[in-house]
């Protein structure tokens, strides 16, 4: 008998999303497989209130062969209902289920942070105990092309393969360990003045009885002045729909929803704070799936940074340098945004003392670099930045138009690569034209390493004559 697999899709879209399509393929492919696909994100209201129907689905993994995993990126992620639904899964004690089934993960995106999405996944299927076996990860526009098809099914032919054959399958990840640490923070904070600045707490618990609850309260008492939002409390009336209705002016579906209230939040506060704060505890390997709901839909601003120049920090329960996927999303996250990266503060390390400690020069910097305007970035934002740039300048200015104005208007095509000036292009051709010559060329290369420190340190001394050595 041919071995079922239960297809999990994590996109809102349901059958009309991009990535299902792929399984859908599958389906075609092999019309002697029993695949079963659930729209786990759209239908997830469905499968969290109603035991029956999410017991049903959980049977259906149970006595199936293989799951795939298949989702659509959602803001360096899975879609909140997904996280959600993974979540359910501890929750409701059925991670048996799971277990020894071959799984893989499909995704489509634009391949920004594809990689983290997959390696997320990847932890969660090492958690159940699955046999993992590997991921695909085209382009969302891939499955119109022949070639690109033939090539998924190089893979799903392995995966089919290697459930026929039960094939040992390597783990990647270690379950998490917590520790167990009652967080009791001090009498003594210093308070540090703020000076006007604003500054927000995010939080997803103030629950006084956990640690996540006691230390954002102990970094509010460090400030003369600062606010806590429980997220809890924003009404936030449904999840992101990926309808991109906000690409044409920023304005998302939920502006005309009665009740909505998220959209004020995220402008009024988020956005206007110059400190900003996130807090929450760990739920298998990233934040809540409340947390992840905020980051969707705070997609209305689509691919233009909100929070550039801001200073950003996290305060985190739970094992977070276990789990360093989740920490390059806390400072991948921060870089697309533009905003400053002042630190990450856990619970896991130390005496209450010592997090005091911790939180309290978090504090002090956190107001230091917001006085000075200093901002940081990597690979993380510059990689981010030209990916998004090329997107939208080609193809994607058509659907995200607001970031397409933004984009013009603070000059970010200027560094469009064909962008170079007359003078510069004309220097290059000759300089590579003379690179021919192999006189001219040993000569170039000898003077590289030397050229460039001279020619920096000159400039330095011309704009800050006070540094010069030889005054
Ligand atoms: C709210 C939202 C967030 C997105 N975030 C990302 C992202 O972080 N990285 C990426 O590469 N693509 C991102 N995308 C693009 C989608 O992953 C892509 O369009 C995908 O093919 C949609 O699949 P689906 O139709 O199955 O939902 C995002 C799209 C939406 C609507």
């Amino acid at each position: 008998m041919v071995a079922k697999i239960i297809a999990l899709n994590g996109s809102p879209k349901g059958s009309n999303g991009t990535t299902i399509q792929f399984v859908k393929y599958i389906q075609r492919k092999y019309p002697e497989r029993e695949i079963r696909i659930f729209h786990i994100a759209q239908k997830l209201k469905y499968y969290e209130n109603n035991m029956g129907a999410f017991q049903e689905l959980i049977d259906e993994i149970q006595s199936s062969k293989g799951i795939i995993w298949a989702f659509p990126l959602y803001i360096l992620h899975v879609h909140s209902n997904y996280k959600r639904f993974i979540e359910l899964i501890w929750e409701r004690g059925v991670e048996n289920a799971f277990k020894g089934k071959y799984a893989i993960t499909i995704s489509t995106s634009i391949h920004f942070y594809d990689h983290m999405a997959h390696n997320y996944m990847q932890g969660i299927i090492d958690d159940l105990d699955m046999k993992y076996f590997g991921y695909y990860s085209p382009y969302m526009l891939d499955i119109n092309d022949f070639e690109k098809r033939q090539n998924f099914i190089k893979f799903i032919d392995n995966f089919f393969d290697g459930i026929n054959r039960k094939v040992p399958t390597p783990k990647k990840f270690t379950p998490l360990k917590y520790r167990e640490f009652e967080y009791n923070p001090g009498e003594n904070f210093k308070v540090i003045e703020t000076k006007g600045k604003k500054i927000l707490i995010v939080t997803d618990s103030v629950d006084e009885k956990t640690n996540i609850g006691k230390m954002v309260t102990a970094m509010k008492n460090c400030f003369s002045e600062a606010e806590i939002a429980n997220i809890w409390d924003v009404n936030i009336t449904g999840h992101c729909l990926g309808c991109l209705k906000s690409g044409y002016n920023n304005e998302c579906h939920y502006l005309k929803v009665k009740g909505d209230n998220f959209i004020g939040f995220y402008k009024n506060k988020v956005m206007s704070a110059d400190i900003l704060i996130f807090a929450g505890a760990m739920k298998d390997r990233f934040f809540s799936s409340r947390w992840k709901l905020l980051f969707d839909r705070a997609f209305f601003n689509t691919h233009t940074p909100v929070l550039v120049g801001k200073q950003l920090g996290f305060i985190i329960s739970g094992p977070l340098s276990q789990d360093m996927i989740f920490r390059e999303f806390l400072e991948s996250w921060t870089e697309f945004q533009e905003a400053n990266l002042v630190g990450v503060i856990t619970d896991e390390f130390g005496t209450s003392n010592e997090i005091d400690l911790l939180l309290q020069s978090f504090a002090d910097k956190l107001i230091k670099f917001a006085d000075s305007g200093y901002v940081n970035y990597t690979f993380r934002h510059e990689g981010g930045f030209k990916l998004f740039r090329d997107e939208i300048h080609a193809n994607l200015r058509i659907v995200f138009r607001a970031d397409h104005k933004y984009y013009k208007k603070y000059g970010l095509y200027d560094t469009l690569p064909n962008k170079v000036s007359l003078i510069w292009k004309a220097a290059r051709g000759f300089l590579m034209l003379f690179l021919k010559m192999k006189k001219f060329r040993k000569k170039f290369y000898e003077m590289i390493p030397t050229s460039p420190p001279k020619r920096i340190w000159k400039k330095i001394e011309k704009q800050e004559p006070e540094l010069a050595l030889n005054k």
